[in-house]
């Protein structure tokens, strides 16, 4: 690790309870402020916008952890981030491969094919919704389970054909992979867990293809390269599916929190003054679904000014969710919900090479589910006005954990 490291390494929370003022206090403390994860690995935490941007755009930076990362032996086993900073595919690919792997998937991503799936997106949320609909009035539901996530996982895995017997199970596997504050046994049991699901879906797509994107990467059909190892099939399926199940799920369910909390900017969407893309925007900017996606190493010594020099081999965490409450970005109350504000830039999709493959989708599936909730069921309102809901413990993924809604108010006379 650098010699020019400050001698005080703050430990970056685990459970990320209050993740946005820990990034502004690493914010005001420079460019890059040495932290320590899980495990004692220690890393350059990124929280300000114009670094995150130039450090995710820079060749000196890579995610390759076999070729960039000397500390990786010194990781301990049952690490909790491993499953996320030593997965084997394309997110940890450096420069011509990383463009190789990534093509394998990225041509059913684009605008077009995404434009495709919108018929099944809108199905999916008619049907959730239905449900909500049919609960008897004054009857509270959490969000997050009966539409945000069922949605995002039925999109994802009917993309990938994951049979239903599976959903459940990996769905469950990927929540816990993503524990940052789970210790190194209970860690070890969740990555055996997961490895044995992502196995059984890999047998069973082997002896029951189909049209679906899991069987196309099993064929090699999707790749114009030597198809991809046993393990990095494996760790393709996890990315695919845990983007798919553990992102978007933040996005919609932060959104209606959101817009539920702030009537006035719901009555300018319902009065055509702002559109739900503004809210969607504005929750990206707000509430960034992606914190920390560990991590990054330094190919070379990187000196980004203010006395902070990264080493070779140092490694990197950038907090995505940190770049769009930056006062240096939008100097007008960074934390304040407005999605009126005429720039809502943000890095929650990231930047550069490794820019989030599922942007449109995740916008789709966000626009869908918004647009529709607040048609059907106009008057949903919040379950505890005066409790803000818990978020997910976890720096990686950042959303309420539950949002519980009434979705159609109990009549006068039923209520308490
Ligand atoms: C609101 C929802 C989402 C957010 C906020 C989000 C955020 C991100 C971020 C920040 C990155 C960059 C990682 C880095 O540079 O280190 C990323 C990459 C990625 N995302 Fe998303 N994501 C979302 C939804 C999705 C969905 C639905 C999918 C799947 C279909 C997906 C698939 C991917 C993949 C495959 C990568 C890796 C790209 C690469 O390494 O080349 N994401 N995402």
């Amino acid at each position: 690790m650098s010699s020019s490291a400050p001698r005080r390494c703050p430990v970056l929370d685990p459970t990320a309870r209050a993740a946005h003022a820990e990034a502004a206090a690493l914010r005001a403390e420079g460019p890059a402020v040495l932290v320590e994860l899980p495990g004692g690995v220690r890393a350059w935490s990124v929280t300000r916008h114009n670094v995150i941007q130039a450090l995710t755009g820079d060749p000196r930076v890579s995610r390759d952890f076999r070729q960039h990362w000397p500390g990786l032996a010194d990781v301990p086993e049952g690490w909790p981030l491993a499953p996320v900073a030593l997965q084997q595919n394309f997110l940890n690919a450096y420069g011509t491969e990383h463009h190789r792997l990534r093509r394998s998937v990225a041509p059913s991503f684009t605008p077009r094919r995404v434009e495709e799936m919108r018929p099944q997106v809108q199905a999916t949320a008619d049907h959730l919704i239905s449900t909500l609909a049919e609960l008897p009035p004054g009857e509270s539901v959490d969000l997050r389970k009966a539409l945000s996530l069922p949605l995002t996982i039925t999109v994802i895995c009917d993309l990938f054909g994951v049979p239903d017997f599976l959903r459940g199970p990996l769905g469950a596997a990927i929540d816990a992979v993503l524990d940052t504050a789970a210790d190194l046994e209970r860690g070890l049991a969740i990555q055996t867990e997961l490895h044995r699901l992502l196995t059984r879906l890999l047998r069973h797509k082997e002896s029951h293809p189909g049209t679906d994107l899991t069987s196309d990467l099993i064929t090699g059909s999707a790749a114009d390269g030597p198809p991809l190892s046993e393990p990095e099939l494996l760790d393709t399926f996890f990315l695919m599916l845990g983007a798919g199940y553990e992102t978007a799920v933040n996005l919609i369910t932060s959104a209606v929190h959101a817009a539920l909390t702030h009537p006035e900017h719901l009555g300018a969407v319902r009065e055509n003054t702002i559109g739900w893309g503004d809210v969607i925007e504005e929750t990206l900017r707000h509430q960034g679904p992606v914190n920390y996606l560990p991590m990054r190493y330094a190919v070379e010594d990187i000196d980004l000014g203010d006395g902070v020099l990264i080493r070779q081999g140092d490694p990197i965490i950038i907090a995505f969710a940190a770049a769009g409450r930056d006062p240096e970005l939008h100097p007008q109350n960074p934390d304040e919900f407005d999605p009126t504000r005429a720039s809502k830039e943000h890095l929650a999709f990231g930047h550069g090479p490794h820019f989030c493959l599922g942007a449109h989708l995740a916008r789709l599936e966000a626009h869908i589910a918004l647009a529709t909730l607040f048609t059907r069921l106009p008057h949903v309102a919040l379950a505890h006005p005066e409790e803000p809901p818990s978020p997910v413990p976890s720096f990686i993924v950042n959303g309420p954990s539950s949002l519980h809604v009434v979705p159609t108010p109990a009549a006068a006379g039923q209520r308490e």
